[in-house]
């Protein structure tokens, strides 16, 4: 053998056993519960059929999840398939049912280590850097605070408690069927940790919420994606999405409208609900006076700035730098 063909056949030993040892290391290093899956051969997977055995009420509530059809699939690689897909390896659970770190147990795991297995694979509706990085994720709150995956007609969850408990009734009559595997209508689910933001939407004046013409997702996303970002970054870019009619460009722009200040619609609106009409945060010329202090605008008394055919066109006009027509 030449030289240089020693020294190449070296090297990649080298390397391969420093791969081999990365790979040791990385199964190892991995947080529970990807551990679980890392450590795990083909043979550690025992199939549903075993677990339906010995967890009865939980194979029948599986039965009518839009997972069952999915990880039922027989060319999926096993470990996506049946329960294990979820809750792990059952070989490893099976060393000590008790014990709590060899599986995955949704009601007693800490939130961090829901997302993971639940991100393993939805990672195309946000990477997990992007859901550690939301207000619920840092605040522990998890996929299964709002998702629900056994469920049946008997109302039993499959993790001992009732769904009763999960599906309070609605709390606007009208509020749409519940979608994407939801414990309950949207409203009446963040409701029960958002009331306050909830009673905006009892004002007089308010988003056609109570109306279930709308929900809190259409303007609040849950899952932050690269896409989704883009769209909430800004408010302004968000309301334009339905108001499409404010978002310009006008000849003459109203900066705080255009998204020039910080706060877009929201200097002006209250986005959920106000006693004013048109969701105003003021219905009168203090509105405006919280900008335009220094322009001397009590001339021409009246209610507002805008209802006496003055500033009309407060969101921006195409042929007044005044504002006072479109
Ligand atoms: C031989 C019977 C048996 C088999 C087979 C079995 N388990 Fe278990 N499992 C148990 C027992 C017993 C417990 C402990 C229950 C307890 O602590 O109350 C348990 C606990 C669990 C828990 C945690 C329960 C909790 O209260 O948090 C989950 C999740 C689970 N098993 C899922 C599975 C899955 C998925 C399979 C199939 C891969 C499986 N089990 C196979 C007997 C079994
Ligand atoms: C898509 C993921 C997923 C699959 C697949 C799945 N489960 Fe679950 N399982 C959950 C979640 C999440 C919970 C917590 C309660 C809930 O949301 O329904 C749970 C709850 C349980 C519990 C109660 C203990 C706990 O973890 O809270 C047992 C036992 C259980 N499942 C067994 C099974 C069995 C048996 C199968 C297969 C027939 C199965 N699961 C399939 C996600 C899954
Ligand atoms: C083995 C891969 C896998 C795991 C693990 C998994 N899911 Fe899914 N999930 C899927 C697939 C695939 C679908 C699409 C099913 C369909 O619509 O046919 C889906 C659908 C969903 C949906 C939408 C259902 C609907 O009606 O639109 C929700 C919500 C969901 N999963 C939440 C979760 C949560 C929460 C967890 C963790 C407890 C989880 N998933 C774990 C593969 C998985
Ligand atoms: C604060 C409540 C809440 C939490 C926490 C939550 N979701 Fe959702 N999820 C929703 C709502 C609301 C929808 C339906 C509206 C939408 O698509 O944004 C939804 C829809 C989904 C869907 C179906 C639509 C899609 O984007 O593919 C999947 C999958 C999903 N969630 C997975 C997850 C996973 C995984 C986690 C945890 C990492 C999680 N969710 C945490 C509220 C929540
Ligand atoms: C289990 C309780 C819980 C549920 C259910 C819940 N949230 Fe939250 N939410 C929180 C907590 C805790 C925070 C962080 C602390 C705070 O800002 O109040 C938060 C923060 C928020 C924020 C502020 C975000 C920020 O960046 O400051 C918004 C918006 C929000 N949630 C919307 C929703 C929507 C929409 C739903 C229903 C799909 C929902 N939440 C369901 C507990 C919850
Ligand atoms: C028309 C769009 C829209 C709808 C619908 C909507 N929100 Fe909001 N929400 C916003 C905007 C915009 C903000 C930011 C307000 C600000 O910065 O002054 C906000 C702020 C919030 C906050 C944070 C409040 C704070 O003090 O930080 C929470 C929590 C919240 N919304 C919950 C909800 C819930 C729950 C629902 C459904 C019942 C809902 N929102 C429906 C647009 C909306
Ligand atoms: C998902 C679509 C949607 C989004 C996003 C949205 N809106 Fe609306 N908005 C509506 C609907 C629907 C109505 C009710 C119109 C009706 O009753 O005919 C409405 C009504 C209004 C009204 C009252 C109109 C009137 O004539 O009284 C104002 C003001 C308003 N929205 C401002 C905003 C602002 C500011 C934002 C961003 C924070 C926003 N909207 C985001 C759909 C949306
Ligand atoms: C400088 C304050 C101000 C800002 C900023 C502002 N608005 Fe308005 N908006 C108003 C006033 C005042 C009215 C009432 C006009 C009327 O009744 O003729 C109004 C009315 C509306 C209406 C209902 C009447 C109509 O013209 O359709 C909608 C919808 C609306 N605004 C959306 C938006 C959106 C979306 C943004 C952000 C792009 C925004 N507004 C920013 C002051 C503002
Ligand atoms: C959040 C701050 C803010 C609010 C609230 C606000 N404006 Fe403005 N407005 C501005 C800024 C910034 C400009 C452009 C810079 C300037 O010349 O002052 C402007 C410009 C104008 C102009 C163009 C003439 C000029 O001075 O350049 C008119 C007219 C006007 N605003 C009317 C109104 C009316 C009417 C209201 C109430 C419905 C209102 N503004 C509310 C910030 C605001």
């Amino acid at each position: 053998m030449r030289r240089w063909q020693m020294s190449t056949v070296a090297l990649m030993l080298v390397w391969a056993l420093a791969v081999g040892v990365g790979k040791e290391q990385s199964k190892k290093s991995q947080p529970f519960p990807l551990n679980l899956f890392a450590q795990a051969t083909t043979e550690s997977y025992i199939g549903e059929k075993e677990c339906a055995q010995c967890h009865k009420t939980q194979a029948q509530t599986f039965n009518a999840s839009p997972h069952a059809l999915y990880v039922r699939n027989p060319k999926l690689p096993v470990e996506k398939r049946g329960c294990e897909a979820c809750h792990g390896p059952g070989e490893i659970h099976l060393e000590d049912v008790k014990d709590l770190t060899k599986v995955v147990s949704f009601s007693k795991s800490k939130p961090k280590e829901i997302s993971l297995a639940c991100l393993r694979c939805h990672a195309d509706t946000m990477r997990l850097s992007q859901w550690h990085r939301t207000s619920h994720a840092q605040s522990d709150v998890a996929c299964t605070s709002c998702h629900q995956i056994h469920r049946d007609e008997k109302g039993n969850a499959g993790n001992r408690e009732k769904l009763s408990k999960f599906f309070p009734s609605p709390l606007f009559a009208t509020a749409p069927e519940p979608k994407a595997l939801l414990k309950t209508d949207e409203v009446t689910l963040c409701g029960q940790c958002h009331q306050r933001e909830v009673n905006e939407f009892r004002l007089n004046f308010h988003h056609p919420i109570p109306e279930g013409r709308m929900v809190c997702s259409d303007c609040h996303d849950v899952h932050p994606s690269k896409a989704s970002q883009k769209r909430m970054r800004v408010v302004k870019d968000m309301c334009v999405t339905c108001h499409a009619e404010k978002s310009g460009p006008f000849v003459f722009e109203h900066d705080p409208v255009a998204g020039w200040t910080s706060e877009g619609c929201v200097e002006c609106h209250r986005p959920h609900g106000s006693h004013n009409p048109r969701l105003l945060k003021a219905f009168s010329r203090g509105l405006c006076n919280q900008c335009h202090t220094d322009k001397g605008n009590n001339h021409y008394p009246g209610q507002s700035c805008w209802n006496v055919g003055c500033h009309v066109a407060v969101h921006g006009s195409n042929t007044d730098v005044w504002l006072r027509q479109p």
